[in-house]
């Protein structure tokens, strides 16, 4: 079994959407290892994109993140890195397929509803960045 990182982000969560999206994740086979509600600071944010420190993009990406709550979680399947992305849908809501969460959620590539780790390094350091042994369960 695999697991991966998740977040229900701060667009999806204000409209209301984080209820249609976590029966969509439990449909759709995945396990919730872990889950709560945060309200990231800038700092938070800007750390947990450290990656994308040097993109255009990182000002209104980490001022986007820490603008209201997000729901961070850990999801375990066959598969989760791989399946949880195609499940996602492509980065910007425009491209993305029919069925796919950020296509039937998001708005633009800045509010795209979701986000989830992109290999098995990024997914366990993701999801050190926010939970303890003691939340997974
Ligand atoms: P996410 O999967 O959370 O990872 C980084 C985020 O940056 C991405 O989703 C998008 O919401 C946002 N972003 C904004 N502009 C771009 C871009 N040009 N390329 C990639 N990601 C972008």
């Amino acid at each position: 079994m695999e697991k991966t990182f998740a977040i229900i982000k701060p667009d999806a969560v204000a409209a209301g959407y984080s209820g249609k999206i976590i029966d969509r994740i439990e449909k759709e086979g995945f396990k919730i290892v872990a889950m709560k509600k945060i309200w990231m600071t800038k700092k938070m944010a800007e750390g947990f994109y450290a990656v994308h420190k040097d993109k255009p993009f990182f000002n209104d990406l980490t001022t986007f993140m820490s603008s209201g709550p997000s729901i961070v979680m850990i999801l375990e399947k066959e598969n989760a890195i791989a399946d949880w992305r195609k499940l996602m849908g492509a980065t910007n809501p425009a491209n993305a397929e029919e069925g796919t969460l950020r296509k039937e959620f998001g708005k633009n590539i800045d509010n795209n509803a979701v986000h989830g780790s992109d290999a098995p390094e990024t997914a366990a350091q993701e999801t050190r960045y926010f939970f303890a042994d003691i939340e997974m369960v």
